[in-house]
C-alpha cells in the first residue's frame, strides 16, 4: 500500500473521506500522517482519534517560508509518504517544494479547473452566472490550481444558492472525487507526465446533488 501524507489547515472533512476510504480492504494506500499549518484546525484531532500520527507547523513560528518547509520536511523524511494529498491547506508551497514531490501531489480544488483557480470559487461561480461547477482533483505543479487534472465531478448551481449552499453541496462531491482519484493514483492507473495526466481519469456527473 502507498503510503500517504495529507496536508490540511481546517476541518479536514476530505481528509476524513481519504481515511474512510482507505479503510476499505483492497485500497491502494494508507494515510500515515496529516500535517496542518494551523494549531487548531479541526482535521488535527480527527485525525489523531484514528491513531494517525499529526503534526501542526505553525508558518508565524518560524522566520522564513524555507525555515517553515524544512520543518515539514523533516518531517515528511520521517514518515516516508509515497503519495502527499493537499485538502484544503491553504497555504501556497514553494517551488523547492513542489519540485521536490512533483508527480506525486495531487490537490482537491472547488471547481471545475482551469475555471476558477485561487480563492473565493462559489461566489464567482455564481456571479458568472454559471448553471454547472464542481471539483477537480490534480497534479499540483508550480502553477497555482493549474496542473493536470485527474478527475472532475460537476454539480448543478441552483437558483437561490449562496457561496455557502454551494460550498455544502460541492463538499459532499469532493468527498467522492478524492478517493476515487487517490485509489486511480495509488495503482498507477493515472501518472504525469510531461505536464500532463497520462491514463485512467474519473467524470463523474452525479444526478441528484
Ligand atoms: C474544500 O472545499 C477544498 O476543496 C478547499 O477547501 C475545502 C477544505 O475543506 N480547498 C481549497 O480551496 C484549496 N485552495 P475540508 O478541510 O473540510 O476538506
Amino acid at each position: 500500500r502507498k503510503r500517504v501524507v495529507v496536508f490540511i489547515s481546517g476541518g479536514g472533512s476530505n481528509m476524513m473521506a481519504l481515511v474512510a476510504a482507505a479503510k476499505a480492504p483492497g485500497f491502494p494506500a494508507e494515510i500515515v500522517g496529516v500535517i496542518s499549518d494551523k494549531a487548531d484546525a479541526g482535521g488535527l484531532e480527527k485525525a489523531a482519534a484514528e491513531g494517525i500520527s499529526t503534526f501542526a507547523f505553525v508558518r508565524k513560528d518560524y522566520t522564513s517560508k524555507e525555515a517553515h518547509e524544512a520543518a515539514i520536511f523533516e518531517a515528511l523524511d520521517r514518515l516516508s509518504p509515497d503519495i502527499l494529498c493537499l485538502a484544503g491547506y491553504m497555504r501556497l508551497l514553494s517551488a523547492t517544494f513542489i519540485q521536490r514531490y512533483e508527480g506525486r501531489m495531487i490537490n482537491i480544488h472547488p471547481s471545475l479547473l482551469p475555471l476558477f483557480p485561487g480563492l473565493h470559487t462559489h461566489q464567482r461561480a455564481i456571479d458568472a452566472g454559471m448553471r454547472i461547477t464542481g471539483c477537480t482533483v490534480h497534479f499540483v505543479t508550480e502553477g497555482m490550481d493549474e496542473g493536470p487534472a485527474i478527475g472532475q465531478a460537476a454539480v448543478p448551481i441552483l437558483s437561490g444558492d449562496t457561496a455557502d449552499t454551494l460550498a455544502a453541496r460541492v463538499l459532499t462531491v469532493e468527498h467522492q472525487l478524492y478517493p476515487q482519484a487517490l485509489r486511480l493514483f495509488a495503482e498507477g492507473k493515472v501518472r504525469m507526465e510531461g505536464g500532463k495526466a497520462v491514463g485512467t481519469g474519473v467524470s463523474a456527473q452525479p444526478n441528484s446533488n
